[in-house]
């Protein structure tokens, strides 16, 4: 089992609203129909969820925000996930949509659901979900990453690696220089590092990828501007981006 996360920063152009990389996520989905294996897709909100919860003032913490924010941001995500929906199923990919909302509730995952997920992906389907607003109790929502999602659903369904698709070749150890860390585990850098050096959406990614390797799992991350980056990982074991090898 594989977990893809594809981030918002490579599936749109984060600089303008609502404005998806087709051609890019084209070529992404025409190499994941290559992959043998059962695998899922989680995908970010980019230049749409994401643009929406920051208009609307929305974040991770749950609190009582604009209805209409929730609403926006749910249509805008519907939308995104119909492209790469659509994409896939050009390329003889065969997608299953699980909104979060199908295996999440609250902020807490629905055990028997996520580990559905995983028969639902051995079956030949590939599940794929995204980062939404959720629906918390007591009037209040809040916004659920697809990086976030990928540690639950790691958590549960163990996978044997799990990738993060992104818009650059992995971690820089010097943002100037571009100089990339090729394995975390031989590497001093730490999360505080990447606080001063990244943008906050880079920092949640290390987070996660964190949390992940903490489980004793393989976290990579890729440049999905080289999409065959990602096969080669999965199918030749050849890491041309960043390794959080388990520990
Ligand atoms: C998007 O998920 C969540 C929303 C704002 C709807 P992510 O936070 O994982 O999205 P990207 O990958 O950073 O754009």
């Amino acid at each position: 089992m594989i977990l893809i996360k594809l981030g918002g920063s490579i599936i749109t152009n984060k600089e303008r609203p609502l404005s998806p990389r087709v051609s890019t996520i084209n070529k992404i989905t025409s190499q994941l129909k290559k992959i043998r294996e059962p695998y899922v897709i989680v995908h970010g909100g980019g230049s749409f969820g994401h643009y929406w919860s920051v208009k609307y003032d929305m974040h991770t913490k749950p609190a009582r925000y604009d209805t209409r924010g929730v609403a926006i941001v749910k249509n805008s995500m519907i939308q995104l996930d119909k492209i790469i929906l659509d994409s896939l199923v050009r390329n003889r990919v065969s997608p299953y949509s699980l909104p979060p909302t199908d295996f999440m509730s609250g902020n807490r995952p629905i055990p028997a659901k996520v580990r559905e997920i995983k028969k639902i992906a051995e079956s030949g389907l590939v599940p794929v979900t995204f980062g939404d607003a959720l629906w918390y109790g007591a009037k209040k929502s809040y916004i659920l990453s697809g990086d976030r999602i990928m540690s639950i659903l790691a958590k549960v369904l163990r996978p044997r690696l799990s990738i993060f698709v992104l818009n650059v070749d992995g971690l820089y150890s010097d943002f100037k220089s571009k100089k990339l860390i090729y394995d975390m585990r031989g590497s001093s850098f730490s999360t505080q590092d990447v606080a001063m050096d990244v943008t906050g959406g880079m920092r949640r990614k290390v987070e996660e990828a964190t949390r992940i390797s903490r489980m004793g799992l393989k976290v990579f991350f890729v440049n999905g501007n080289k999409p065959q980056r990602i096969t080669d990982a999965i199918q030749k074991n050849k890491f041309e981006g960043t390794l959080f090898r388990g520990s």
